[in-house]
C-alpha cells in the first residue's frame, strides 16, 4: 500500500505555447481595419428521492422580505473594523459579526445518514447523500413557498448551490488515499467522485437572529457529482469529436468535475464551470501514434501529452460495485476503429460551461458548449432587458485569455423561471468573442465564428471544419486571431450600477519571462517569500476592468484600466500601484463579487505572502474605468491604472485559517447574511495523523489539536442582525 503523492495545481497551468503575442502581424492580416468596423448512475437513487418534491421542514417566511429595499442602498464608505493579517487557525471577522459553519465536508443532506466523523469516515457511496470537498464558486437562490421555484426578494428560504473544485486526498480518507498493486480502491474512487461535484442545498434563516441553518429533510437537497448523467445542447451537441461509446452520437456524457468560479442566470438556474479538468484523464506513451496531427495539436494545447497519468488514477480502479465503463472512461486513448467505440473523445466531453437548474430535480445538467471549451473558471451575465445577453468568462492558464459569449436573443424578462428552456434560448445560440487589449487602454472582442477571421481549414494552427470544432478548441481558435495572453483570468463580475466588467488575473510566475509584459499585464518583479525564496513575474496579480464602447452588451470594442493591483503594503509604489496599506494590503485575487447594492467581494488563493498572512476577503467600493491616470511600472512598463484606493474604500473583511482559500460567496437579498467558502484548510499536510490545521473545529474550541481540517461553507452575520457592511 502506497500513498499518494499530493496535486499541485501549477503541474497544468501552462499550455499555452502558441506564439500568438508576437503575430500581431498575422491578426492583422486576418482582420482588416474594414473588418473591425463593420463588425461594431450515482445519481438515479437522489433522483428516485426526488421525484416528487412534496414538503420539507418549516421555514417562516418573514415580513423582512418585503422590506429589505432599505438596505439595498450602496454604503458610502466602509466602516468595519479592518481585520488584521493573521496566521491564525481560525477565520477571523470584525468586531460585531459572527462565524457560523453551515456546510463542512462529509455533512449529511438526508436525514438517513449520521454526519461525518473523523474516526469513522463514511462509504464512498453514501457521499452521494453528504457534501462534497474543496467547496468554491457559490450563489443564494431565494425559495417562494408557494410556487417553488426562485423568488429573488425571499430572504428567509433558499437553495444553496455550490461547487466541489477538487479533494484534499490526505484526510478524505480514513488513511489517507491508497494504491493497491498499482490500483486505487474502489471504495476511494468512489468517494472522490462523490465529492467532486455540485451541492444544492435548502437553507433557512431566522428573521431575527439571522441564524442559517441546513433544512437537513427537504427534497431539494441533492448533489451532482463526477457520476451524474449530462446531456450536451448548442453548437457541438452530435459533433463526431463529443463521440464516445458511452453516447456514439456525442449527446450525453457522465459527470463534472474540477467546478471552480461559478456563474448565475437571469432566469433562475446555476451555472458551473469545469476547469483543471484535463489532469484527470489518462494517455497511452504510444496514443500519438494512432491519433491525426490536428487532434495532438489539440490534445497538447489543452495539456493532455501522450504519456500522461491521470491526477487521482481513477483509471486504475478495478469495478466490482460500479462498471468497470466508470473508471475506462479516464483512458483517452484510441483502442478500437472508431471514435463512438472508445473513450479517446472523453477529454473533449469536459471543459464546458454547465446549467444547472435547482428546482428542476427530474432533468440532466446541460453542458452548454456554444459558450466554448477551455479552463472555464467563473463567469458573469450582463443583464439589460431587451439587449442580447453578455456572459464574461475566464479562462485560468498562465497566458490564457477572456472571453465573451453573447445570446442572439434579447432578455425578456418573463423569461424568469423559464428552467432549461430558457437556456436553450439564451445559451445554445450565440457568438462567441474573446478580448484583445491594446496599449492605449482600448479594446477588441474577436469574434470565434467559422468562416471568419480566418478560422476555416486553411487555418495554419488548426483545420477547423466547423463551429463545434471552434468551440471545442477555442484556445486554438483563441491563438489564430491574436487574443492577449492574461495573467490567468478568474472570476468576472459586472457592477450593477454602470455594467462595467471586472476580471480577476490571480498572478503569473511567468510574465517578464516566456509572456513579455504588455499594458494590460504590466508588471514583472521579484518578492522574496520567508525571506529565503525569490519569487519572479506578476507575484501578487491584478484586477482589469473594462468599459463597452456603447454601453451595449453587443459592442465589439470597449475601453479598460487596471482597477486595482495585488501587493504587499511595503513594496515601492511603481509595484504597489494602488497605494495598499495594511488595512487592506492582499495577493493573488481570484473569487470576486459585487452584491446588488455594488459592494465588491475579493477574495484570495494566495501562495506568495502567505508567509505573512492566511488568504481573506477584502471589501471594495470602486469607482468606474478611467478614474485613474498612466503609470510606469517597475520593470519600465506603461500601463493604466485606476484611482489610488483608501481604505475607506478597500479594507480588509476577514481572514481564514492555516493553509486555506477563501472562496465562493454569496448573500441573501437582504444583505444580512453572507456565505464564503473555506477551501482546504491545511493542504500542505504530509500525513493524515498530521494535520497542520484544525478548522473547523478550532472555530470554536482554539485548543482543538486532533480534529481533520475540512473544507466548509461560513455564514456571517451581524451580532446585532443588521446589514453586512452596511
Ligand atoms: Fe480553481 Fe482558477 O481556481
Ligand atoms: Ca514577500
Ligand atoms: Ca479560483
Ligand atoms: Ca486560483
Amino acid at each position: 500500500m502506497t500513498e499518494q503523492m499530493p496535486y499541485h495545481e501549477e503541474q497544468e497551468l501552462n499550455n499555452n505555447t502558441s506564439s500568438n503575442t508576437h503575430f500581431n502581424d498575422i491578426l492583422d492580416h486576418y482582420i482588416s481595419r474594414r473588418d473591425l468596423i463593420k463588425k461594431t448512475t450515482n445519481g438515479a437513487i437522489a433522483l428516485a428521492l426526488a421525484s416528487s418534491v412534496t414538503g420539507y421542514a418549516n421555514a417562516q417566511s418573514t415580513k423582512s422580505d418585503q422590506q429589505h429595499s432599505s438596505q439595498t442602498k450602496r454604503p458610502e464608505k466602509l466602516t468595519f473594523q479592518p481585520v488584521a493579517k493573521n496566521k491564525k487557525d481560525i477565520v477571523t471577522v470584525p468586531e460585531g459579526y459572527q462565524v457560523n459553519v453551515l456546510y463542512k465536508l462529509g455533512d449529511a443532506i438526508h436525514p438517513a445518514y449520521a454526519d461525518w466523523d473523523d474516526q469513522n469516515i463514511p462509504s464512498g457511496p453514501s457521499f452521494q447523500f453528504r457534501s462534497g470537498d474543496c467547496h468554491d464558486g457559490m450563489h443564494y437562490f431565494g425559495l417562494n413557498k408557494k410556487t417553488k421555484h426562485m423568488d429573488e426578494s425571499v430572504s428567509s428560504e433558499g437553495l444553496l448551490v455550490m461547487n466541489h473544485e477538487y479533494i484534499n486526498p490526505t484526510f478524505l480518507h480514513p488513511k489517507g488515499p491508497t494504491k493497491i498493486d498499482g490500483h486505487r480502491p474502489e471504495d476511494e474512487v468512489i468517494r472522490e467522485t462523490n465529492v467532486h461535484g455540485v451541492s444544492i442545498i435548502h437553507i433557512k434563516k431566522d428573521p431575527i437572529t439571522q441564524h442559517v441553518s441546513l433544512i437537513k429533510d427537504s427534497l431539494f437537497n441533492r448533489r451532482i457529482t463526477a457520476t451524474t448523467p449530462m446531456d450536451f445542447s448548442g453548437v457541438a451537441k452530435g459533433s463526431e469529436r463529443l463521440a464516445t461509446v458511452f453516447s456514439p452520437k456525442g449527446l450525453k456524457t457522465r459527470g463534472t468535475h474540477n467546478n471552480c468560479g461559478n456563474g448565475y442566470t437571469p432566469w433562475g438556474t446555476y451555472l458551473t464551470t469545469e476547469e483543471n479538468f484535463i489532469g484527470y484523464f489518462q494517455r497511452n506513451a504510444n496514443d500519438d501514434q494512432q491519433r491525426q496531427a490536428h487532434e495532438i495539436v489539440a490534445l497538447k494545447r489543452y495539456g493532455l501529452k501522450a504519456g500522461s497519468s491521470s491526477k487521482y488514477e481513477w483509471d486504475t480502479a478495478i469495478g466490482h460495485v460500479q462498471s468497470q465503463d466508470l473508471y475506462d472512461r479516464w483512458k483517452a486513448n484510441v483502442t478500437q476503429s472508431s471514435a463512438s467505440e472508445d473513450y479517446r473523445n472523453s477529454p473533449n466531453t469536459f471543459g464546458w460551461m454547465v446549467e444547472i437548474d435547482p428546482f428542476d430535480v427530474k432533468h440532466n445538467p446541460v453542458k452548454r458548449t456554444s459558450m466554448g471549451r477551455f479552463a472555464h473558471e467563473d463567469s458573469a451575465c450582463r443583464v439589460v432587458e431587451g439587449e442580447p445577453l453578455a456572459f464574461y468568462m475566464g479562462d485560468d492558464s498562465k497566458g490564457e485569455y477572456i472571453y465573451k459569449f453573447v445570446s442572439d436573443a434579447k432578455w425578456n424578462v418573463k423569461d424568469t423561471n423559464g428552467g432549461y428552456q430558457a437556456g436553450d434560448k439564451y445559451l445554445d445560440k450565440g457568438t462567441l468573442y474573446v478580448a484583445k487589449f491594446n496599449q492605449d487602454g482600448s479594446g477588441q472582442w474577436i469574434e470565434l465564428t467559422y468562416g471568419k477571421n480566418g478560422l476555416d481549414l486553411t487555418n495554419p494552427i488548426y483545420p477547423f471544419s466547423d463551429q463545434a470544432d471552434i468551440v471545442t478548441f477555442a484556445r486554438l481558435a483563441a491563438d489564430s486571431v491574436g487574443a492577449t495572453k492574461m495573467d490567468r483570468p478568474e472570476w468576472c463580475t459586472v457592477h450593477p450600477e454602470n455594467g462595467e466588467v471586472y476580471v480577476t488575473l490571480t498572478n503569473n510566475s511567468n510574465r517578464g519571462i516566456e509572456y513579455p509584459t504588455d499594458a494590460a499585464n504590466p508588471r514583472s518583479y521579484e518578492d522574496l517569500y520567508a525571506d529565503k525564496k525569490l519569487q519572479k513575474g506578476n507575484v501578487n496579480g491584478h484586477i482589469i476592468r473594462f468599459k463597452e464602447k456603447n454601453n451595449k452588451t453587443t459592442d465589439t470594442t470597449f475601453e479598460w484600466d487596471i482597477y486595482l493591483f495585488g501587493a504587499e503594503s511595503a513594496m515601492p509604489s511603481n509595484i504597489n500601484l494602488s497605494g495598499l496599506t495594511d488595512n487592506n494590503d492582499f495577493s493573488s485575487p481570484d473569487g470576486m463579487w459585487f452584491d446588488s447594492r455594488g459592494v465588491l467581494w475579493l477574495e484570495t488563493d494566495d501562495s506568495a505572502y502567505t508567509d505573512v498572512t492566511n488568504c481573506m476577503m477584502l471589501a471594495a467600493l470602486p469607482g468606474h474605468v478611467g478614474d485613474g491616470t498612466t503609470a510606469t511600472t517597475s520593470n519600465g512598463q506603461e500601463t493604466i491604472v485606476g484611482a489610488k484606493v483608501n481604505d475607506e474604500n478597500l479594507r480588509r473583511f476577514l481572514v481564514g485559517p492555516k493553509e486555506c482559500e477563501i472562496t465562493g460567496i454569496a448573500m441573501t437579498p437582504d444583505n444580512k447574511a453572507i456565505f464564503v467558502n473555506i477551501q482546504h484548510p491545511g493542504e500542505e499536510s504530509k500525513s493524515f495523523d498530521q494535520p497542520n490545521s484544525h478548522w473547523p473545529a478550532t472555530q470554536f474550541d482554539p485548543t482543538n489539536t486532533t480534529a481533520r481540517p475540512r473544507s466548509a461553507t461560513i455564514v456571517i452575520t451581524r451580532t446585532d442582525g443588521g446589514t453586512i457592511a452596511g
